[in-house]
């Protein structure tokens, strides 16, 4: 693996992977081909990961927003999912790429959390880079979720309110020893964060792409990360 350069490199980038819908109707295909053209640009942004030496890519795969699609293609894209974690298990094992998943994992059909499951542990042994999938994933449903659990143990006695910082908001999100993203992208030109990482997002260098997610390879990968290493990150301070 490349050493990632510090400051230069992102270590984490998170994507929203957008767009998939409009990339086949401007082909007359149905929409479906566009969820199957944007599983190609999931392989293409892994191999520019490992090339840049970038450990960590979160990509925002399906919203709790978008259970209120059509239910025909609320079961497409499940279907699609199960069939791309069976099929791309072994771009994940070339890559040596560790999966994991973040959000809702119970609302997912029993297939693809089975799927879901079983790639995860098929991979859990690497540890030089890891894709993180978001999926039935929200901002606000991973706050409230960590506020849940914060609330039980102040019931139980295990912690006092005054105690709740922002190390242990932090502690309790979905995939708390994940580092916050340096570069978040997203694709097809929207200018908007949709419910996306509202909480690890908070210092992240914002990128947004006008090509639609299937159109999003390594090129367009590259001239992001191009682009992030010309920024400078104050966090606050005079810079
Ligand atoms: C992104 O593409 C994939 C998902 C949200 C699951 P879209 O399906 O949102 O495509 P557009 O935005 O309608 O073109
Ligand atoms: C965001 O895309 C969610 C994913 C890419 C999974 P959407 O297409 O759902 O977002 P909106 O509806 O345009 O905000
Ligand atoms: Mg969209």
């Amino acid at each position: 693996m490349t050493p990632a350069a510090p400051g230069v490199t992102p270590l984490h980038v998170a994507i929203i992977m957008d767009g998939n819908g409009r990339w086949a109707r401007r082909r007359g295909l149905p929409r479906t081909r566009g969820h199957e053209e944007g599983a190609e640009s999931i392989a293409a942004a892994l191999r520019v990961c490992r090339e840049a030496g970038i450990r960590y890519l979160t990509l925002y795969a399906f919203s709790v927003e978008n259970w209120s699609r059509p239910s025909s293609e609320v079961r497409t894209l499940m279907s699609l999912l199960a069939r791309f974690l069976r099929a791309k298990k072994q771009v994940l094992h070339r890559h040596r790429t560790r999966l994991r998943a973040i959000g809702r994992l119970d609302d997912l059909p029993a297939r693809v959390r089975r799927e879901l499951d079983r790639a995860i542990a098929e991979t859990a042994h690497y540890a030089d880079r890891q894709l993180i999938l978001a999926l039935s994933y929200g901002g606000r449903a991973e706050l409230a979720d960590a506020a849940r659990r914060i609330a039980r143990r102040v019931a139980a006695g295990e912690l006092q309110p005054d105690d709740v910082t922002e190390a242990v908001v932090a502690a309790h999100l979905y995939a708390p020893d994940v580092p916050d993203p340096d570069l978040m992208i997203r694709t097809s030109g929207e200018l908007r964060l949709s419910n996306f990482l509202l909480w690890q997002l908070s210092y992240a260098e914002l990128y947004f792409a006008p090509v639609l997610w299937p159109d999003f390879r390594e090129a367009e990968f590259r001239a992001a990360l191009a682009d992030y290493a010309c920024r400078r990150r104050r966090f606050g301070g005079i810079g």
